[in-house]
């Protein structure tokens, strides 16, 4: 199967794209370092030829307002367009669990924007819905940073390695779509302020995290459990312990 994964050269697409390959699917990565570029529409209608399925696992380089806005919606009605004319079956596309509910972070309105734009279109299409990836708790850390403290609210949070991410995805585009949203997250549910705390102890961080109900994530004030998957939610199997034990190198 000829499987095109837009973002294939980032963390989670990498990984999607090797995964896919040791499965002996023909998986294409589709990114501007391979001269593809959904905001301009470069290069789509020559990859997505003969592709049955198209993966989005593609990230804007900026988290700003407007431009995270256009990232989503230009690229995906370009990935869209050009979907259709090549006849691909199933449009798979990875999201953030919470992106419904939480309407006062910029970048997770323009999550929701695209989406509505995969919903409304015509191809079947199977939304993945993740929590946060462990990888991704320095970028959170670092946003959350004034000086040498990090605020952050004590809610509840249940983060997931970036390769049970990948497989799961690969599980879903290889299946029929879902027309519809799948969660995916980790084994363990944590405390927000402490898995960053804990984060940076572990990575000789000297910065102090200080609980604040109020500090914002990306812009959003968080409830007890905006992050927090339902009932449903496929896990994963990488604990936290052993994703911080891994050589660098392996994560
Ligand atoms: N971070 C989290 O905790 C989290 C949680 C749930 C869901 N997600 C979702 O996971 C997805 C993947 O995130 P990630 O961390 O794997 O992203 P990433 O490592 O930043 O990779 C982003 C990918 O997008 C590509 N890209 C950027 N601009 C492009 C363009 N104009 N055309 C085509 N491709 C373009 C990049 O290509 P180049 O390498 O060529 O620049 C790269 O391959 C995102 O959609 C995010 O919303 C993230």
């Amino acid at each position: 199967m000829r499987v095109v994964v837009i973002g294939g050269t980032g963390l989670i697409g990498s990984r999607v794209v090797a995964r896919l390959r040791d499965q002996g699917h023909d998986a294409v990565a589709a990114s501007p370092d391979t001269g593809v570029n959904t905001l301009t529409g470069q290069g789509l209608e020559g990859v997505l030829q003969k592709a049955s399925v198209v993966v989005d696992v593609s990230n804007s380089p900026s988290f700003e307002e407007k431009a995270v806005m256009n990232f989503f919606t230009t690229s995906t009605r370009n990935i869209l367009r050009y979907s259709a004319s090549a006849g691909v079956a199933h449009y798979v596309a990875l999201s953030v669990v919470g992106t419904e509910r939480i309407s006062d972070s910029p970048y997770l309105r323009a999550k929701n924007a695209q989406e509505s734009l995969i919903k409304s279109g015509a191809i079947p299409y199977s939304i993945v819905h993740a929590t946060q990836f462990f990888e991704f708790m320095k970028r959170i850390a670092d946003e959350a940073t004034d000086g040498t403290t990090v605020r952050l609210p004590p809610v509840l949070i249940q983060p997931m390695a970036a390769d049970d991410v990948a497989k799961a995805v690969v599980t879903i585009a290889i299946g029929a779509p879902l027309v519809g949203v799948v969660e995916v997250a980790g084994p363990q549910q944590f405390r927000f302020d402490e898995l960053i705390r804990q984060d940076l102890r572990d990575r000789n961080d000297r910065r102090t995290v200080i609980t604040d109900p109020h500090a914002r994530y990306f812009d959003a004030e968080l409830g007890e459990r905006s992050l927090m998957p339902g009932n449903d939610a496929r896990l994963g199997e990488i604990s936290l312990e052993e994703w911080s034990h891994r050589p660098v190198l392996a994560k």
